[in-house]
Formats: C-alpha cells, structure tokens, sequence
C-alpha cells in the first residue's frame, strides 16, 4: 500500500497526458523484453488490454502462469484473486505484479477462511465425510488452500462443466462456493434436481432446504454484482423488439436468466460464439461491458449490444488503467517492485493442491 507521501505523489499520474503514458509503458516494456511478460483478462478496459502479451479468461491465464517460467516480471492485469492465483503457479524466482492491489473481486469477498471453517464444521456434522468442497477460481488464495486441504478441487467457468461432473463421482454431496449462480446453473445443466440443491447463508449459519436428506449440491450464497445486473425483463425486451436476436450470457448470470438465454458460456464461450455467427446476426450479451464494447467494435458486421444498456462494467477490474499502468511500469524501471502478490507458502502449498487437479482435469 502507498504511504500518504507516494499517494500525493500518485495522483499527478492522473495528470499527465496518455500519450506521455502510453509511450513510456511500451519503451519500459521493450527494455524489459522476455523478462516481463504482462497479461489481461478479458475484461479490461481497451487502454490496458492494447499493452498484454497475452489476453484470456480466468482458466487461460492460469494456464499461461502455470507454463511461463521465463518472466521474471509479470505485470498481471486482473483482480487480486487471479494475481494470487498466478502468484501461486508460477515459480519462486518470478513476481507478480497488480498495477492497483485495490482491484480485488465482491464474490471473492463474500466467503472467508473463517465463515467456511463453521460452514464446513455444521455441514459435516450432517453429512459426515462424504462431502467435498469445490471452488470457482473467484475466491481467495485461503479458501483455495481450504479446499485443497480437504481434497477438493478449484474450477473456472470453461471448465466447470466438466470438472463437476468429476467431483458428483467423488462423494456423495458437494460445497460448491462463493458463486451460487455458476453453481446452480452447473448442477441444474447435469440434471441435479432443484430439490437436490440447496442454500448456505453464509452470514446466518443457516442452510435453507426443504428436504436436507436429498441433498447433493449446497450452494454458497455468494453472486456477482456485474453478473446480477441483467434479468429476464432485459431478455423479454429485448426478443420483442428483435424476433431474431440471440442472447447469450455468462453463468453468472442468475438460472431464470440463463434459463432464458440462447447460450451460456464463459468470457472466451462468449467471444467465439460472437465470432462464429454469420455477418448480420443479432447478438446481445450479458457479461461486462468493457468485453461487450469491444466486441461491437470489432465485430462491425454483426449486431452485437448490451444485454442491459444501463448496466455497469465491474469497477474491480476498471481499477485497472492508464496511470496504474504507467506507474508501476515506471517502478519497475525504477528497479523499485510495485505491488508485487505473494501468497505465504504455506496457503500456497494447500491451494496449489485445488489449483493443479482442476488444470490436470482440464486437459
Ligand atoms: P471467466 O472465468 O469467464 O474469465 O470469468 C471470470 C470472472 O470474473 C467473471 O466475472
Ligand atoms: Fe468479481 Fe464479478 Fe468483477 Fe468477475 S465481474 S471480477 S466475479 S465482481
């Protein structure tokens, strides 16, 4: 974090023209070579994605941390989560960089180390060791190692699908955390019953079912804020003024919602359904702005919009931009660090172990 004197010191990167900016961030850049490799997700603002090396979903960067051993630097364009993510895949002598430690992720925000320990305590009272913890990537490196310490596995919303499917053969009830909306869209698309599925609140201790007996799933009652923003209205709208249009939306999205769609898939589903579809079509989308934006621009001969016009881009991953960027690029220059992320070896260890059984069963 910034003491108050580097903060005021900041601030006059908000002054300065972007091409000054922009211009410094690709001479740093050159000069670092193979030494710095920089990734973004796809979220990203236009400003920050010009500069990756490497542009992906979750999943895709995981990878490309888990393959990359010859960056010494890699300046990680994202939130903290995925920062820590590629912190733990990569090696010793690398650091990861997050251009605003801010940048962090409200689902990843709504399960702690602390509410899963008395989560997981009541729920194994019931079900005693015949349950296993599965956690979409979008949580903190602790609940990762959680999870890994109980052999449970971590999954991404382009392998969910899959992944699940191998953790219902392992034990008889899952813990799927934070995100319940990935996870109930999951279960429900692999033929879990709606009754076989139920609620943990997170902050009452409360699990809500009508039979627990039934159980196979028990859904983390953590969302996304972006993700929550796009409704059935929004579809219903838009397929009356368009007979033809083709919603296709994130899993994030709530189950009346991707019930209503044409396509559910993840950031890169998304982008290679857009690309796929012949000149002309009619493509709304309901996932983050900044992707959405960019894809209209790029796909000029197609009709891609906004599932919801009025919906706001995720302000974690917007922390992102130019003066962050320059800044630290200018640290770095510096032979300063930046915000580097480091995971403590120990919750490295444990999260590892979640981490490379779901890119082992991503292959
Ligand atoms: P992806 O796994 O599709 O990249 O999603 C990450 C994310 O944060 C979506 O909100
Ligand atoms: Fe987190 Fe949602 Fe932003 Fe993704 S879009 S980083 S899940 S708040």
């Amino acid at each position: 974090m910034l003491n108050l004197k580097e903060k005021i010191a900041f601030n006059h990167y908000y002054d300065e023209a972007p091409e000054d900016q922009i211009a410094r961030i690709k001479r740093i850049k050159a000069d670092f070579g193979s030494d710095l490799m920089m990734v973004a997700h796809h979220y990203q603002k236009d400003e920050i994605v010009a500069f990756a090396d490497a542009r992906g979903d979750s999943l895709k960067l995981a990878q490309i941390a888990a393959q990359n051993h010859t960056a010494k630097k890699i300046v990680f364009c994202g939130v903290h989560f995925m920062a820590e993510t590629a912190d733990i895949l990569t090696t010793d002598q690398q650091q990861v960089v997050l251009p605003d430690p801010m940048a962090g992720c409200s689902m990843a925000d709504m399960a702690n180390p602390f509410q899963l320990t008395k989560a997981w305590q009541t729920i194994t009272d019931r079900y005693g060791d015949s349950i296993i913890p599965v956690t979409y990537v979008n949580s903190s490196a602790a609940i990762k190692a959680f999870v890994g310490q109980k052999g449970g596995v971590a999954i991404t919303s382009s392998n969910a699908k899959k992944i699940m499917t191998w953790a219902l053969k392992q034990a008889k009830h899952l813990l799927f955390l934070p995100d319940q909306h990935l996870g109930r869209n999951i279960s429900l698309d692999l033929g879990i019953k709606p009754e076989e599925i139920g609620l943990w609140h997170a902050q009452q201790d409360y699990l809500e079912a009508d039979q627990p007996d039934k159980l196979r799933v028990i859904l983390w009652n953590g969302y996304c804020s972006v993700h929550q923003q796009f409704s059935v209205d929004n579809v219903k709208r838009l397929r009356q003024k368009y007979p033809d249009v083709k919603i296709i939306v994130h899993p994030e999205c709530a189950h009346e919602v991707t019930a209503a769609a044409d396509f559910v898939g993840s950031t890169s589903a998304l982008i290679n359904y857009v690309d796929q579809a012949p000149t002309n079509t009619r493509i709304a989308i309901g996932t983050d702005n900044n992707l959405v934006g960019r894809l209209k621009a790029k796909y000029a001969t197609k009709q891609v919009m906004f599932l919801n016009p009025y919906s706001c881009a995720c302000i974690l991953m917007n922390r992102i931009d130019l003066p962050h960027l320059a800044w630290t690029m200018d640290q770095l220059a510096a032979g300063k660090t930046g915000h580097v992320i480091t995971v403590d070896p120990q919750t490295a260890y444990w999260a590892k172990k979640a981490l490379d059984k779901m890119l082992q069963l991503s292959l």
